[in-house]
């Protein structure tokens, strides 16, 4: 076999080698220290003297071509291999990904739908601090200490008399005192109890409202309530106002409405003692005022069916993902 015949087989070889593994062993075979080129190579001494440059030049120049043809072989395998690898990472029997837009929690969404009907009324907007004094949260409500009424807060107490408010009227009480008449707020915001069963959590949400003008009566309180409702709920609604007790009102109710287990209670409320107006000072001979208080939480269930309070506070996405 004359030099050229070797060569071109060689490069046969290589440029069929469909693997880098092939195309390796095609290198050790022919390149390689036992290789057929460097064989050839290296038994250029037993040719006769003359003979030696010309079959020299001739093998040398087989070598260079095969190394060239090496590495052009290796590039074209390189860019195959990576070819198949992205078309790997395109599964396209997997299943599709689904994008999830992110929604309001149904208890900010609750505070919404509030809000916007109280101030769509001419409502402001207010704020107190969730640590709260006993004078605030208790003393300016018209239930001073030992009042059987603080028993039925179930308060958790930090140091140096403060507590975390256990409802949103001391926020009622803060207005008075800054404020003068004509007012009308709401005052939305977290509220703390000791208590944790199906309807009840150690933190729950309160809006309480508040106007005081002249000439204000229970009328204007129940035709606000009830309008409040209905707006709220979007429907027409049986409401019942059933007398009950607060220290801070008088007279009071608590509201029911007719919904599909029978009546179910949602806010206290009633005309605003003439201490705690006096307390803040205001002059309850010139003013007088009604006062409102609800959960929010249990208004949401109301509003969504949901049935156990607890779900409202456990961020499950499962649940929340219900509201988009
Ligand atoms: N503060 C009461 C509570 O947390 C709710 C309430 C009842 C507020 C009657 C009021 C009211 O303003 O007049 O249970």
């Amino acid at each position: 076999m004359d030099i050229v015949e070797i060569r071109d087989l060689a490069l046969a070889e290589v440029c069929s080698a469909d693997s880098h593994t092939k195309l390796e062993e095609a290198r050790v075979a022919l390149l390689g220290r036992k290789g057929r080129i460097t064989t050839m190579l290296r038994s250029l001494g037993e040719l006769p003297k003359d003979q030696r440059p010309i079959v020299g030049a001739q093998v040398n120049e087989a070598k260079r071509s095969i190394e060239e043809a090496i590495a052009i072989r290796r590039e074209e395998l390189d860019t195959i291999s990576s070819n198949t690898r992205k078309l790997d990472a395109v599964d396209i029997t997997l299943p599709g990904r689904t994008q999830h837009r992110g929604s309001l929690h149904p208890v900010s969404q609750t505070f919404n739908a509030i809000e916007e009907i109280f101030v769509s009324s001419g409502y402001n907007v207010v704020y107190g601090p969730e640590i709260e004094d006993d004078y605030h949260n208790f003393e300016a409500l018209n239930i001073p200490e030992h009042h059987p009424a603080r028993a039925m807060h179930d308060t958790f107490y930090l140091t140096d008399g403060m507590v975390l408010r256990t409802h949103t009227s001391p926020v009622q009480v803060r207005t008075m005192e800054s404020q003068n008449p004509p007012i009308r707020i709401i005052c939305p915001g977290r509220v703390y109890r000791r208590d944790f069963d199906r309807t009840h959590t150690p933190m729950f949400h309160q809006v309480e409202g508040l106007v005081v003008d002249k000439g204000i009566s229970f009328a204007e309180l129940k035709g606000t309530v009830t309008s409040f409702i209905e707006a709220f709920f979007e429907r027409k609604v049986d409401l019942r106002f059933r007398p009950s007790y607060f220290p801070f009102t008088e007279p009071s109710a608590e509201v029911d409405v007719m919904g599909e287990d029978g009546w179910s209670e949602v806010m206290g409320c009633g005309v605003v003692h003439p201490n705690v107006l006096s307390m803040s000072g205001i002059d309850p001979e010139e003013y007088s005022g009604f006062a409102f208080g609800f959960g929010v939480d249990r208004l949401a269930m109301l509003k969504f069916g949901v049935t156990d309070l607890r779900v409202l506070f456990d961020n499950d996405i499962r649940f929340l993902r219900q509201f988009g």
